[in-house]
């Protein structure tokens, strides 16, 4: 069973022909209003694979707390523990240009009032990973952390929005997963520390840190090294993006299922990988998330390595 500890936001989509500059203004074509927030999205992609999944956070007592829980429950993720607090619901504008990049602001709202008090210990003791982003108070989520280390329950942590997390923290922290704007905040940890190269950071990283850590590199595949300092290597997919909004939500859902579900690093990378890559090529964040069927079905017909991932027989390119 996994658990969510994090952020439910609405995002106001805005698509534009291309994203402003600092200063600019632009003319949207289109625009939407959709369920977000990166814990409600982790929370979502992993349900929509069939998992187990509960959800801590906050809504607040406004008209948007409908909409930012509307898919979770479709998708049947337990929401018992998401409190309603008074103010507003966080809310996101997301830019969203026709290459399919975003730019995204977050107005924290009830997310801001979380605390790790809102994560009870029975549902800890029954949680297999629990998975943390950057989106509610730091403090929730360092205390969340160390809860979960004391209980022996496994941790994710997803540093976005990216902050130069203090070590202490980061020891805390199982399987850490950063996109590369992402990785060089986190890398800070090991000032002092002379590299040559993303590959040696990440080593370095890992090691200094007894984690394993991710770096999502969009098409360009995933890579990550494990506390001994294996490094492994995970082609991309090349797909029509027509919204990026969520890829590294997608992932680390999947990513999160796989874990549990007890499938090696490099499946878990190539499920997550796959699942994230197929989630851009529809809008929005929740609703472009595929199930189960959906991502096999896609995968056969893109002839992937394997028939299905259900198999367990992955096969990816690593340590190259
Ligand atoms: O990662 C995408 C998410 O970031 C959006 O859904 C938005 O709400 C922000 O939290």
């Amino acid at each position: 069973m996994i658990t969510v500890f994090g952020s439910i936001n609405v995002d106001l989509v805005l698509k534009c022909a291309k994203l402003p500059q600092c200063g600019e203004t632009v003319l949207a074509h289109a625009s939407f209003i959709a369920p977000g927030g990166k814990g409600a999205n982790q929370a979502h992609a992993a349900a929509r694979l069939g998992a187990t999944v509960h959800l801590v956070g906050a809504v607040g007592n406004d008209a948007m707390a409908e909409t930012a829980l509307s898919l979770l429950k479709v998708a049947g993720v337990d929401i018992g523990c998401v409190a309603q607090f008074d103010g507003t619901t966080g809310c996101a504008s997301v830019a969203v240009s026709d290459a399919g990049d975003n730019q995204i602001i977050v107005a924290s709202g009830a997310n801001a009032q979380v605390t790790a008090a809102m994560l009870p210990d029975s549902l800890l003791a029954t949680t297999q990973l629990l998975v943390l982003q950057m989106e509610l108070p730091f403090a929730a989520t360092h205390d969340a952390l160390t809860r979960a280390r004391a209980a022996g329950v496994k941790t994710m942590l997803n540093n976005a929005p990216a902050l130069a997390l203090p070590l202490a923290t980061l020891r805390l922290i199982d399987v850490l997963v950063v996109n590369e704007g992402e990785f060089a905040v986190t890398v800070g940890a090991l000032e002092g520390e002379a590299f040559d190269g993303v590959e040696s950071q990440l080593t370095a990283l890992a090691r200094a840190i007894g984690a394993t850590v991710v770096l999502t590199r969009g098409e360009h595949g995933v890579w990550a090294t494990t506390a001994q300092g294996e490094l492994h290597k995970v082609a991309g997919h090349v797909v029509q993006a027509v919204d990026t909004t969520g890829a590294g939500d997608t992932f680390c859902g999947a990513f999160a299922v796989a874990m549990v579900d007890g499938f090696s690093l490099v499946q878990t990378l190539a499920q997550a990988n796959a699942c994230a890559a197929l989630a851009c090529t529809e809008w929005g964040a929740q609703a472009a998330q595929p199930t189960r069927v959906a991502l096999n079905t896609w995968l056969q017909e893109a002839k992937f390595n394997s028939k299905s991932i259900a198999s367990k027989s992955m096969n990816t390119q690593t340590n190259g």
